[in-house]
């Protein structure tokens, strides 16, 4: 698949996604058992996966999106933590699902996490599209994921590269063109 000069190969093609993300929706709906729980989305990366996955959810459900910003128009974690959107609802005893595109370091994730704790939560859960263990350095519990997946910069399907490549309905691997 070419795009703008660099060529995009098909590493998880949108029927693997979504069988993927149904058998997630059906685990966390039968997890749940009927509670109200609310959704946090990290924004930017997570939309696409979050959106399919709250469809594939039977349960009351909000909804509300975070802001991380833990990365620059770089494939290498800066390793700061910057939260640029905060959730305007009050976390103490409710069930919180963390929805987030992809796990590297685990740097944005144990941050995050651990502030949400901070809140009361009566639950908190993390739903991950992607997970890359041989990158790990902060552990996090995922408890809903979607693929583990080797040491690759994958963009497309919410990820991006410097911006670009989220409207692809597939992960990708991204080969540098001109
Ligand atoms: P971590 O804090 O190192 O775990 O980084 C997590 C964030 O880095 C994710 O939320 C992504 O936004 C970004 N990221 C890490 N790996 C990739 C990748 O392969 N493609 C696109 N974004 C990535
Ligand atoms: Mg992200």
């Amino acid at each position: 698949m070419e795009k703008s000069g660099s060529t995009i190969d098909v590493f998880l093609s949108e029927e693997q996604i979504s069988n993927r993300v149904k058998e997630l929706g059906e685990q966390i709906t039968n997890e749940f058992k009927g509670e109200e729980v609310i959704v946090l989305c990290v924004l930017n990366g997570a939309f696409m996966f979050c959106s399919d996955l709250m469809k594939e959810i039977n349960l009351p459900l909000k909804l509300d999106f975070v802001g991380l910003s833990s990365y620059g128009d770089d494939t290498q974690s800066s390793g700061q933590v910057v939260i640029t959107m905060d959730t305007k609802y009050d976390l103490s005893d409710r069930n919180v699902l963390i929805v987030e595109d992809i796990v590297d370091s685990g740097l944005t994730m144990k941050f995050f996490m651990n502030l949400v704790r901070g809140r009361n939560p009566k639950s908190i859960r993390l739903a991950s599209l992607l997970y890359k263990p041989a990158r790990n350095k902060y552990p996090v519990d995922i408890d809903y994921l979607g693929f583990e997946i080797e040491d690759k910069f994958v963009i497309g399907y919410g990820l991006d590269y410097a911006g670009r490549y989220r409207e692809l309905p597939y992960v990708g691997i991204l080969n540098a063109g001109n």
